[in-house]
């Protein structure tokens, strides 16, 4: 016989519905609990909260398992490019040799950005971190195209999307240009997803640049491990934010600001940092582990815990084995990849983080990969974005497609003062 879990409250008893998902996950339907009893549920940080019901992706923390529709992340990354997965992703399956070539041809076609946005660049310090340039031009996209506003237009969302995925390519090329003080390199329509990139970041007018096959795969293996993480904080963000039915370009770009926080995608950067930090300082590792640990201090060890992984992240290892062969390809020695491996050996065996189950995470060894690219340390989390934006694309098209769709908006238990007057000028104290 089905649960039929029921609540007893203030002597009332209800019935509270069991929804169970394709992998038996298990979760309470609560949404009728204040209209029947005035009670809320409260759970800061959304530890045991499932914002929405999602096709999309499937994550087991405690066994360490991560699934795009269905299709394990250890077999996307070893026989997919990025270009596939975003499409499924965003469109919930494989697709046809035809689907896939109109899909590319999009992205090729729309790789440009306006003329006059090439102008906003020049209105930025030149030490203006690009994730804070990537989040105003993704926004300002909406400006040039005004028609994406109107989310009810099918045609015109794939168009649109079209656009995100081409457009942040060139904009995170522009703003790595500008801020070392390069002209810009236009698009290419001649190469491939991450080809194009990478010839917009590395080849000046000025001589030919020679695209690495070696480069490209590596780099379309770190997209598509970061592709989607189902309701992590920046997807729940662009979530949040188009349940208003609010633009695409803009929840896109309020995901992006979501993502640069240290605790979220800018820990790639923070690891990175940590590692030269630790470098420089000739200290033994274990004096890290020992602040990491240390309660009165607030160094933590980037790139280690994850709220939903209590096993190793299987990202983190398909990362650590690829960092290992990119390395040795690049004939690159790496002094920090020694120090990480390091890090982990000891932090795997300390019983500070068995207890607490901390394992490496995505972040741990994907700046290592990053930087043998020669992608500089503030872009990482500008790599990050644009990994995960087929997936934000994925969750924002998948909520406004739903017909349960509302708007997102959590209630809160009050406690501030209770009723109050306003008092005059001369009668206030202190
Ligand atoms: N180093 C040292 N201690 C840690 C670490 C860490 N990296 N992460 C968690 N802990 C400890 C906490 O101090 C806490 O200890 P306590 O129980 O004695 O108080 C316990 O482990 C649980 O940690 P919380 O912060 O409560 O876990 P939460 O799920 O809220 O946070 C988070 C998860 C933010 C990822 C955290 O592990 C962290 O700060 N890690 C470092 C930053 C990082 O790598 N972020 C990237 C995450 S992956 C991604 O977003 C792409």
């Amino acid at each position: 016989m089905a649960d039929r879990p029921q609540l007893h409250i203030d002597g009332q008893i209800l019935d509270l519905p069991l929804i169970v998902g394709s992998e038996n996950e298990r979760g309470l339907d609560i949404s009728s609990l204040r209209t029947k009893t005035g009670t809320v549920t409260l759970d800061p940080g959304f530890m045991n909260t499932a914002s929405t019901s999602s096709a999309i992706t499937f994550l087991d923390g405690e066994k360490g398992i991560l699934r795009y529709r269905g299709i394990p992340i250890e077999e996307l990354a070893e026989k997919s490019t990025f270009v596939e997965t975003s499409y499924l992703l965003i469109y919930g399956k494989l697709p046809s040799k035809p689907e896939l070539e109109n899909f590319s041809r999009l992205l090729t076609r729309h790789s440009l950005i306006h003329e006059d946005m090439k102008r906003f660049f020049d209105g930025y310090p030149g030490t203006a971190h690009p994730m804070a340039i990537l989040s105003s031009m993704v926004v300002s996209l909406s400006s040039f195209y005004p028609e994406a506003v109107d989310i009810k237009n099918h045609e015109q969302i794939d168009i649109t999307i079209g656009r995100l995925l081409a457009k942040v390519r060139t904009i995170a090329a522009f703003s790595y240009k500008k801020s070392i003080g390069q002209p810009f390199v236009y698009p290419k329509n001649s190469l491939s997803y991450c080809a194009n990139f990478l010839n917009m970041m590395f080849s000046v007018p000025a001589e030919d640049y020679p695209v690495d096959e070696e480069t490209v795969k590596a780099l379309n293996l770190l997209l598509i491990l970061h592709a989607d993480h189902e309701q992590n904080c920046s997807t729940s963000t662009v979530r949040l934010v188009g349940s208003a039915q609010t633009n695409l370009f803009a929840s896109i770009s309020a995901g992006v600001c979501a993502l640069w926080g240290p605790l979220h995608g800018g820990a790639n950067q923070e690891v990175m940092e940590m590692l030269d930090e630790i470098h420089a300082s000739g200290q033994p590792v274990d004096s890290f582990i020992a602040r990491a640990k240390d309660k009165r201090s607030d160094f933590r060890l980037m790139g280690f815990g994850h709220r939903v992984y209590k096993n190793y992240d299987p990202r983190a290892k398909i990362i650590k084995a690829a960092c290992d062969s990119i390395l040795k390809k690049f004939g690159v020695k790496d002094p920090k990849l020694e120090i990480a491996l390091r890090l982990e050996e000891v932090a795997l065996s300390d019983d500070y983080f068995i207890e607490r189950k901390l394992y490496p995470n995505v972040d741990f060894y994907s700046g290592i990969i990053y930087r043998a690219l020669g992608i500089p340390t503030n872009m990482f989390t500008v790599m990050f974005a644009l990994g995960r934006l087929p997936g934000w694309i994925a969750h924002w098209k998948e909520q406004i497609e739903s017909p349960l769709a509302r708007i997102g908006r959590p209630r809160q238990i009050y406690t501030g003062p209770t009723l109050n007057h306003y008092l005059p000028m001369d009668q206030r104290t202190g």
